[in-house]
Formats: structure tokens, sequence, C-alpha cells
């Protein structure tokens, strides 16, 4: 059998499938779910200081290869999460807590809460595309991402992911940007900026208009911003956007990905997801000779 084992920036995961920010997060007990079936970790909804009702419904159409959601950041706010995390650590595997805010103070205030709640690494969510003022409003600025990253970094012990958005015309750039005010990790991609018409009615599905797309559809634009990251920066990448077989996966880690995100494949294969990709990629690995996930990373890019 080969390998699954993964470390990033200190944190040694069971396999490479994290569950994804936004996906079964807003409770404890459903993150605990998907650490119980299997994740190697998960990541919870992004959370702000303040409770946030979200957009109004629709906020999220199934569209051909993947989804557009626009949800609208809701969560309960920092202090309201405590008790989801309590249940959420339960299960003695990594929990990522994931915060957004419109600046440097409000970042590190939160990172501050998070880490006294127990988790054990911070994701920040510097690329939701469709939230005014928060997100990639702030992440599309590599000056704003090394600023808010280093302020955070100055402020917590536990290790630092930020979330970037494929929204940029270099996300090396950017990636460059975070690895330079500290990050111990990036994650990539978040969603690409997307939006549905109903025809009959002639009017956007989603309830804000433009939302981010995600799914199988994504997953060469996420492919390739592995792989320009991994060229740009040291640091290790966790790699999502699409992934839904453990051959997706793999190909993510010949880009250059250390760990992998999933997302939209949650809503389909449910408590099997994590069962399934680990098998999936334990098969491609022994199949193609590689004794571990850990020999794939950077494969793509024929350095050795
Ligand atoms: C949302 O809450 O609308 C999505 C958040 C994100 O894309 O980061």
């Amino acid at each position: 059998m080969a390998e699954l084992t993964v470390d990033i920036a200190g944190i040694r995961l069971q396999n490479p499938f994290i569950l994804a920010s936004g996906i079964w997060g807003e409770t404890g007990a459903t993150l605990a779910r998907a650490l119980r079936a299997g994740a190697g970790a998960v990541v919870t909804k992004s959370i702000g200081l303040e409770p946030r009702a979200g957009y109004p419904n629709p906020t999220i159409v199934e569209v051909p290869c993947g989804f557009v959601n626009a949800m609208g950041l809701p969560n309960p706010g920092i202090e309201a999460y405590k008790e989801e995390l309590e249940e959420a650590l339960k299960p003695g595997k990594p929990v990522v807590g994931s915060i957004f805010g419109a600046n440097a103070s409000e970042f590190t205030s939160l990172a501050r809460k998070m880490e006294s709640f127990g988790v054990h690494a911070l994701e920040l969510n510097l690329s939701c595309p469709h939230a005014k003022g928060y997100g990639a409003q702030l992440g599309q600025d590599p000056d704003i991402t090394k600023k808010i990253t280093a302020s955070v970094k100055a402020a917590v012990r536990i290790p630092v992911v930020v979330k970037l958005t494929p929204n940029v015309s270099s996300i090396a750039t950017i990636g460059k940007a975070a690895e330079s005010g500290g990050a111990d990790a990036i994650a990539a991609i978040n969603t690409l900026k997307g939006m549905t018409i109903d025809l009959e009615l002639g009017r956007p599905v989603l309830s804000h208009g433009t939302g981010g797309y995600s799914g199988p559809g994504i997953k060469p634009v996420g492919v390739a911003c592995v792989y320009d990251l991994f060229e740009a920066v040291k640091i290790p990448i966790i790699g999502m956007g699409g992934i839904s077989t453990g051959e997706d996966a793999a190909e993510y880690l010949l880009a250059g990905a250390t760990a992998l995100q999933v997302g939209s494949v949650v809503y389909k294969k449910r408590d099997r997801t994590f069962t399934h990709l680990s098998r999936e990629l334990s098969h491609f690995l022994s199949s193609h000779h590689y004794k571990s996930a850990r020999a794939l990373t950077g494969k793509a890019h024929g350095r050795s």
C-alpha cells in the first residue's frame, strides 16, 4: 500500500484530503462528521468579527461541470463559533480556522481568537470573489496580501495558510507576496468569478448576481495555478479546484501540491468522499509504482 500521510506546515495529515471552507463548515458537528468519515483535516466556514446573515436565496445553482454560489460569507461571528469548534475538535484531528476581515487589524483580532479556541492552523480568506470590501478585493493586491499576512503572523504561533484567488493576472505574484509576509503555506484556488442567467426571467439566477464557480470545470485552471505557484514560491501549496477522483488528486500533486482540499465533490459523494478519494489515490500510486503521495509533489516540473 502506498503511503498517503503528508505534512503541511508542520501538521501531519493521515491523508492529503482536507474538507474545504464553506462545505459542512457552519457547525462543529458536520466538521466532526467529515473528520470521522476520513478527512485528513477540515477547514471551517470563513468566520468574521460579527454575525452575518449572508445573501438572500438563491445562493447556489448547479451548472454543467459544477456549481455557482454566492452565499455572502454567512457566519455566526467569532464569539459564537467557539462552541462549534469544541465539537469540531472532538475527533482529535487537525482543524483549520478560516477567517475573513476588512483589514489587517480585523484579521489579526480574528486570528488571535481562533488560536485561543484551539485550532491547529489558520486560513486567511483573501479570495472570496464577490463580497464587497472582503476576500478577493483585498487579495488581488500583493501589498495588502503581504501586510495582512505579516500582521497575522506576528500575532499567532500556529501556522498561517493564505487562500488565493484565481481572479488575478498573476497568481504567482500574489503567492510571492503571501510568502514574503511570512505565510506557512498557500491554498489555491478559491472559486472563479461566474454568473448564470435564467433565460425565462431574463435575470441572474443568484440573488447576488455574480458568484464563484467551483467543481470539475475549474480543474485545469486550478492545476495551472498550482503549477505556476510551485515555480514561484518555496512554501507548500494546498491544491484545490474540481478534485473529484484520485486521478484528479494525482494531477494536483504532480503540479506541485503537497495537500489537497475538496469541496463540490462532497455534495455528490457525501460521507463517502474521503474514503473513495483515498482509495483511488492509493490505487493510482501503487499502479504507477510510487511509494507515497509525497513522492508525486512537483514531479510534472521535471526537476528530478
Ligand atoms: C461565500 O460565503 O459566499 C463564499 C465564500 C468564499 O468564496 O470564500
